[in-house]
């Protein structure tokens, strides 16, 4: 075939409707256990079940922990366990993940992850944590190879700041901070009133959700302007953050 030189080319977006399903049908299936975690995740917090993570985004948090051969996990924000029990199949048999939660959201999903951790044959490689994130993130202990930051927006700037004054993130380890694309609201970030003020669940989940769009993107910003780090966002699933100490 021969190119024309008086061609032009604008790549269209990729970002239309059905994206992250076919995203999903193109990648591996997760393993069973996984699948068994999603359907009791949407049996029993059905209306939080689209907070769990996504199949293609745990299959590429193991391919992380895989490829460099990580051993010490943390995760910000457990949930259900599905990213829990995922990342915790990835590492070594003498691995570990702690997973810190307070399970602010909805004590249903403890139940969830604890007989899910009771289940897994990797369940001896888990630590869950029961505390506030700001609090465990003062209190673990040693340095990690990955750290999950997957738990309340409005704190993700003071998270990362703990992480990096705490050294909990080990040189050339990843930190990766989910939902940075905050289904996309961060390009247009729209003020509410506030979700305390709201007379229904819908309208505290439509506030809080738009509000929470301003806290994304001021960390997106911080992160992406601090010579400290060097960071990724990444257009998997809500916008995953790859983010590693500069050298
Ligand atoms: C998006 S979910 C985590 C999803 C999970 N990583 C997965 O793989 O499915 C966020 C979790 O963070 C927890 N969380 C939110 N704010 C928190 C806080 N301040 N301290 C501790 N946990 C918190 C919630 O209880 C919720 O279970």
């Amino acid at each position: 075939m021969e190119y024309r030189s008086d061609a032009t080319f604008e790549k269209p977006s990729i970002f239309r409707e059905g994206v992250r399903d076919y995203a999903e049908r193109s990648s591996t299936p997760v393993s069973a256990e996984l699948v068994d975690i999603a359907e009791k995740t949407t049996k029993s917090a059905p209306e939080w079940a689209d907070i769990s993570t996504a199949p293609v985004q745990v299959t590429f948090l193991q391919m992380l922990i895989s490829t460099g051969r990580m051993n010490r996990v943390l995760e910000v924000g457990t949930f259900t366990g599905h990213g829990t029990v995922a990342m915790a199949a990835a590492l070594p048999d003498d691995g570990e993940i702690l997973t810190v939660d307070s399970y602010v959201t909805d004590p249903r999903a403890q139940e969830v992850a604890t007989q899910s951790f009771a289940l897994s044959a990797h369940g001896h490689k888990i630590k869950p944590v029961l505390d506030d994130a700001l609090s465990g993130l003062r209190n673990v202990e040693g340095d990690f190879d990955l750290i999950f930051l997957d738990a309340d927006k409005p704190n993700y700037i003071t998270y990362f700041e703990t992480i990096l004054a705490r050294n909990l993130l080990r040189p050339r380890g990843l930190l990766v901070v989910d939902n940075t694309m905050w289904g996309g609201e961060v390009l247009n970030p729209r003020t509410l009133p506030p979700a305390e003020e709201a007379t229904t669940g819908e309208e505290w989940m439509e506030r809080m959700f738009a509000n929470w769009a301003h806290d994304v993107v001021k960390f997106n910003k911080h992160i992406a302007e601090d010579p400290r780090v060097r960071a990724a966002l990444l257009t998997v699933h809500d916008g995953m953050t790859l983010v590693q100490l500069a050298s």
